[in-house]
Order: C-alpha cells, then structure tokens, then sequence
C-alpha cells in the first residue's frame, strides 16, 4: 500500500478513539509523519455533522493530549483532514453512504480500524464487503479483546477472514507498540554480552509485573464479564513472555517474529485442575487507599452483575517446556487498584555456587529489570565493593542504568501513534497473528476451566496493596519474591 489511504474509524465517537487514537494521530499529522495518510473518517451511531464532531474532536485533544502538545495551528490542518459519517452496525444504507464518502475523491488504499464490540466485527466486514468499500488495497485493525474465549476468537477470526486475507488483518496488543517491549528486540539480539545466558543454566526465573493504580469505574461491565486473566494476560502479559523467551528469529520480518513467539506459546504448560491452585491467584480489590486517597472496593463501585466470581488481579506460574526454558518459572501478575502503576519484566540470574564473602544475602542476586512504564529504562542490579576499610570483603547492591536520553524526546508518544503507522505502511510485525491469539485463548481457557472445576476462590486485598497475601506465596514456595 504504497498509495495515499483513508482511514475509517468505527467506535469512533468512543473511548479509545477519543483517548487514544485520535491524540496519536494528532501527533503523527503534527511531526509529518502522516504523510500517507489522506482522511480520517470516524464513524458513529450519533446523529451529527462533521463540524460538531470536530468540535468535540477539538475539545477531548485539549483534554487528552500530553501536556504542552495541544497548538491551533496544528489543529487547523488536522481538522481538514477529519470527516464524520454516521453508521448504526446493522443498517446496509448506511454503509453505502460510507462507500459514497470513500469514493468521493478519495484515496486509493482503505484501513478500517474496528473500535466497537468485537461481535460486530464480522458483520462490518460483511457489510463494507457487501457496499463495495473493500478492495485489494483495504486492511483492517482489530481491537481487542478478540473474543471471551476460544470459540469466540475462532469465530471472529473466521468471519473477519472472509473478507480480508491474513495479510491484511491487524490485530492490536498495544503492549506491543510500546518503546521498551520493542526495545526487548535490541537488547537480546543486539548485545551478545546478554544472549548467552539468555537461558535456564543462567537465568533462575523471570517476573513479568504489569500493576495498574486505577479501578474499573466507568468500564466495569465490561470488566465484570472480563476479569484480569482474560483482560490482561491472554493479550499483554502473553506478548511481553513471547518476546522475552522466543529464539533468535531469522529476521526481523514479521513472519520470522511471528513463528518464534508462536512456538513460544505452544510450549506453554497448560494449567489445568491438577495443578491450577499451586499455580494461579486470583484476587479482587475491596475499598482501601491509593497514593493517600480512599477509594472503593469493585463490588461497591457500581451494580455489576455476578461480579463476585470477577478478579481484578491475577499471579500464575508459567512453564515454557522447551530446551531454553525447561526448568525457569514465568511468574506473571497483575492487578487493578494496586500500590502504583508500573510495568517491568524481571530476568533474575542464578546466584554463583559458592559465596567467597562476608555478607552475601539472598536478596543480593544479579538482575536485569526491564522498565516498560512509567519510565522506559534497563537497569542491571550488580554487586560491588562495599567502600571502606573492613576486614573482609563485603558487598553491596549497584544498579547499572542503560538509559538512552535521547529516547526523552519522544516521550510524549504513546504506543498507538508507532502502531497506527505500521498498519499505515503495512507491516505486521508489532500485530498479532490469528495463530497466536488463538493459542493464548486455549493456554487461558484450560485456567479459566480449572477455576471453575475447583471452584478457586477470588481472595479479597485491600486497594493500595500488591495483591492478596497468596501471591506473595506463590513465589515464596518456591523460596522466591517478587522484584519491589
Ligand atoms: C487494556 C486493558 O488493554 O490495557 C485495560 O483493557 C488496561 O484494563 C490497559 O487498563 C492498560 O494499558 P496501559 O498501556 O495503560 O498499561
């Protein structure tokens, strides 16, 4: 898709088109990046002009915009480029007006980016097919969550495939546009000083954390049906392990990317009824405080139906059983109105086998913490001298920064600007492919069906806490913590 490409967004009058996309196309229009990118066509149930709907675009940019960003003049040409076409999902009149809009002077390459509930997603298709909007040039970006399971996946899957080829289907982890998750790429297979003891005779376990401060207000049923496992770890958590235990890819092409993070998947253990309970927490936050401030427990926050079998914060072990990994748990968690929001990956090394020193605690083992947010920075936890003139060597904890400064400079980008781009230029690398989602939803399901087998119970934790208290056992068994 070398040529000019119109972009329609369905959802897009909702939340993420409002937070999200339109703030990271801003951005891209404003640093002339977009050059490829001819019109913005958002898309909604809401009965309105494009004058209004630019009016409202206006006003969320001010509102969602990274601080200091928001400039008339980059506004005034942005707007030039926002169209609004009123759409209700069923209605086939609707989408030949959209396909009017299309052809209208427009551009030769379409990207349609499905914004709505994922059970529209096949009658779209079905329906931009049927007006005539899809042609070879068309891709289409779907958000997730793609399904609640694998059914449901399959069945998105297949009906998004009858009208767009693989080749042309983007499916978005936003994890996977964020800097330092790519940045994984450059440390592993850009340092040979890291890659051989990138395995289970060097490294111990590896801790993936991705910990959220807020609650669910304002998308709690979705969420009540959802729960943290499904939410976060069939997606992010699942991409973030692919890429830190894949093997080196024979390319950086996405297809090369892609087979190596599947195989990681496939070597998944699955997590049934006989060993779920020693493997997997579940928890839901009950009214506590964040950073001072009270807050409610879920439950409280609004009417949701069946909540009560809901986590808002899940902790599992995971095995890779593969000749790398054999050996290494993955613990992965994470958690809504938890302590502070961060994102890191842990890569714990073996401790040496034997110690030569006077003080050589447990906790002082060699890490390499991988920040993925707030601050996107690598840090590798040595040891070293303690100063001074004691009798016996003695150690004490250093922590090594690699931190490109340069990378401040693009702080304000958020992960969709990068990912809208590739769907634009039509690399895939960063999306994922229909193989790989649906072997995370059959890794997740077998959970999913353990818990209610075994009927696990969702155990309560204070807001403003890392969790239920037996997710710090789950590490502690095996004579573990978790990286604070
Ligand atoms: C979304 C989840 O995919 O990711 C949300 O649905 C979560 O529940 C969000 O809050 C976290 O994304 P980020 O980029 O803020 O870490």
């Amino acid at each position: 898709m070398s040529q000019m490409v119109d972009l329609v967004i369905f959802g897009g009058t909702g939340d993420l088109s409002t937070r999200k996309l339109l703030p990271a196309l801003y951005q891209l229009h404003r640093d002339k990046l977009a050059g490829r990118l001819r019109r913005i066509i958002a898309t909604g149930r809401s009965d309105m002009d494009s004058a209004t709907f630019c009016a409202d675009a206006e006003a969320n940019l001010v509102r969602f915009l990274p601080e200091g960003d928001w400039d008339e003049s980059v506004w005034a040409s942005f707007s030039e480029r926002l169209v609004y076409a009123r759409i209700e999902a069923s209605q086939s009149d609707d989408y030949q007006r959209l396909a009017a809009v299309l052809d209208q002077g427009g551009a030769p390459g379409r990207l349609f980016y499905l914004a709505t509930l994922p059970s529209l997603y096949g009658a779209i298709c079905q329906q931009l097919q049927s007006a005539g909007s899809v042609n070879a040039a068309s891709r289409v970006v779907l958000e997730k969550p793609l399904g609640h399971d694998l059914a449901s996946c399959r069945q998105i899957n297949e009906e998004v495939s009858a009208v767009f080829d693989e080749e042309a289907i983007f499916r978005i982890d936003h994890y996977l546009g964020k800097e330092t998750v790519q940045n994984l790429l450059a440390l592993r297979f850009g340092n040979p000083l890291f890659h051989p003891m990138w395995n289970n005779t060097f490294i111990s376990n590896v801790q993936i954390t991705v910990a959220e401060d807020i609650g669910v207000a304002g998308r709690g049923s979705y969420y009540a049906d959802t729960g943290a496992l499904r939410d976060m770890v069939q997606n992010h958590l699942l991409q973030v392990l692919s890429l830190v235990a894949m093997e080196p890819p024979a390319s950086l092409k996405a297809t090369d990317i892609r087979d190596e993070k599947m195989k990681v998947l496939r070597c998944l253990e699955p997590i049934t009824t006989a060993n779920a309970k020693e493997r997997t927490v579940r928890g839901r936050y009950s009214a506590g405080a964040v950073s001072g401030t009270a807050v409610k427990g879920f439950l409280e926050e609004d009417a949701f139906h069946d909540a009560d079998n809901t986590e808002t914060f899940v902790a599992l072990k995971a095995s890779i059983n593969n000749w790398r990994w054999a050996g290494v748990p993955f613990y992965l968690r994470t958690g809504k109105r938890l302590a502070r929001s961060y994102s890191e990956i842990v890569i714990e090394y073996r401790r040496q086998p034997f110690s030569l020193f006077a003080n050589d605690p447990q906790e002082l083992t060699n890490k390499l913490v991988v920040h993925l947010q707030p601050e996107e920075s690598i840090s590798l936890h040595t040891v070293n001298k303690k100063p001074g003139l004691t009798s016996r060597l003695r150690l004490k904890p250093v922590e090594l920064h690699l931190t490109d400064d340069s990378q401040e400079k693009h702080s304000s980008y958020d992960a969709y600007e990068r990912l809208l781009l590739d769907a634009l230029h039509g690399d895939q690398t960063l999306f994922m492919r229909r193989d790989e989602v649906e072997t995370a939803w059959r890794w997740i399901d077998s959970i999913i069906e353990a818990w209610d087998e075994n009927g696990t119970p969702v155990k309560p934790y204070n807001a403003g806490t890392m969790g239920p208290n037996a997710a710090t056992a789950l590490v502690a068994v095996d004579g573990r913590s978790w990286h604070e």
